[in-house]
């Protein structure tokens, strides 16, 4: 796994430390954040490299979709599909501790692994002046994750993100304990009424309140355990997916890594961290029953962010 040389200095959140974070994630850094609810793992989510280190950094063992931060309604409205109910919940809650899931535009440029592969992309606006200030001067859509390694519970100070990725992160800012301190509510906002995905800093029934309806609880409990197919993040191009093919068979798309050329390649020197920021688009690309019968997919190793990149083909392939 790619990782960031050892000891991430832990710098304050003034007009300094903002300067040199946005000047890190401006160019493809990694920059740990507090908001009101937990500390994100921030990274610009228009850029493929950019969001597959996070994944790296977390040492996720697979791919979830990531919620990308906006200072600006206008910047937003350039990615995604404000609904009329995304825009009654926006007027009341942004800034503040929730999260829309909303259709991804067509035209967006938001990196395709921010969906893992979905048609959805989750919006917030964090109501931390500090977070705000940075996605100002950044001015790019931020993806980030709450900064903690995979499986370590959400940070809410800056040594919590220390204790769990230092050295893998190129910027800690501190800006003291987070308010909330928990994960911001989310809620698919993509229809006429919201359905909860999360239970977070905003109150359930504060968003009842507004719609004057009981909200829909989604089955998809993180939690809870649950069959691929169930799963939220489940993607599946609409082609058949063959796995470990070192050759394609006549009609096939084929993906290829490494020494393996095929139609078009995840990382052609066989980088994983390359072939992570690439999975999703390529996928997308060669998911086109107009040029192709299925999609065969070249081995790829599996260690560091392989692990992750083989999860995601085989829920691809199980279909
Ligand atoms: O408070 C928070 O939300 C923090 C701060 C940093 O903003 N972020 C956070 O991110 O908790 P993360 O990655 O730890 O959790 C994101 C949640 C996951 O439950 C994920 O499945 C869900 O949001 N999510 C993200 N994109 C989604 C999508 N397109 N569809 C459905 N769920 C999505
Ligand atoms: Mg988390």
């Amino acid at each position: 796994m790619d990782l960031k040389p050892k000891r991430t200095e832990i710098i304050p959140l003034d007009e300094k430390g903002l300067d040199r974070a946005a000047k890190t994630l401006r160019r493809g850094g990694l920059v740990a954040f507090p908001t009101e609810t937990v500390y994100g793992l921030g990274a610009d989510a228009t850029d493929d490299t950019a969001t597959a280190s996070i994944f790296a950094a977390k040492g996720r063992p697979q791919f979830n979709p990531l919620i990308v931060h906006f200072a600006d309604a206008d910047a937003l409205r350039r990615h995604v599909e404000v609904t009329p109910l995304a825009q009654r919940l926006a007027d009341r809650f942004w800034p503040g501790p929730v999260t829309l899931v909303l259709k991804r535009r067509p035209d967006s440029k938001l990196s395709r692994l921010v969906s893992a592969g979905l048609d959805t992309v989750a919006v917030r606006m964090p109501a931390h002046g500090g977070a705000r200030d940075l996605l100002r001067l950044t001015d790019r859509p931020i993806a980030a994750p709450s900064a903690n390694a995979s499986g370590r519970l959400s940070p809410t100070e800056a040594a919590h993100v220390a204790a769990s990725l230092d050295g893998r992160v190129d910027l800690i800012l501190d800006g003291g304990p987070c308010r909330v301190g928990v994960e911001s509510t989310v809620l698919d906002a993509t229809g006429d009424a919201p359905i909860l995905l999360r239970p977070g800093g905003l109150a359930v029934e504060a968003v009842e309140e507004l719609t004057g309806k009981p909200v829909i609880h989604s089955l998809h409990d993180e939690t809870a355990p649950k069959s691929p197919g169930m799963l939220l993040s489940h993607y599946a191009p609409g082609l058949p997916v063959r796995l470990d093919a070192r050759t394609a068979a006549e009609g096939e798309a084929h993906l290829g890594f490494g020494p393996i050329a095929g139609t078009v390649s995840l990382s052609p020197d066989g980088t994983l961290l390359e072939a992570a920021a690439n999975l999703f688009r390529l996928l997308h690309e060669l998911d086109d029953p107009s040029r192709f019968t299925g999609i065969a997919v070249a081995p790829v190793p599996e260690t560091g962010l392989g692990l992750a990149i083989n999860d995601r083909l085989r829920r691809a392939a199980a279909r």
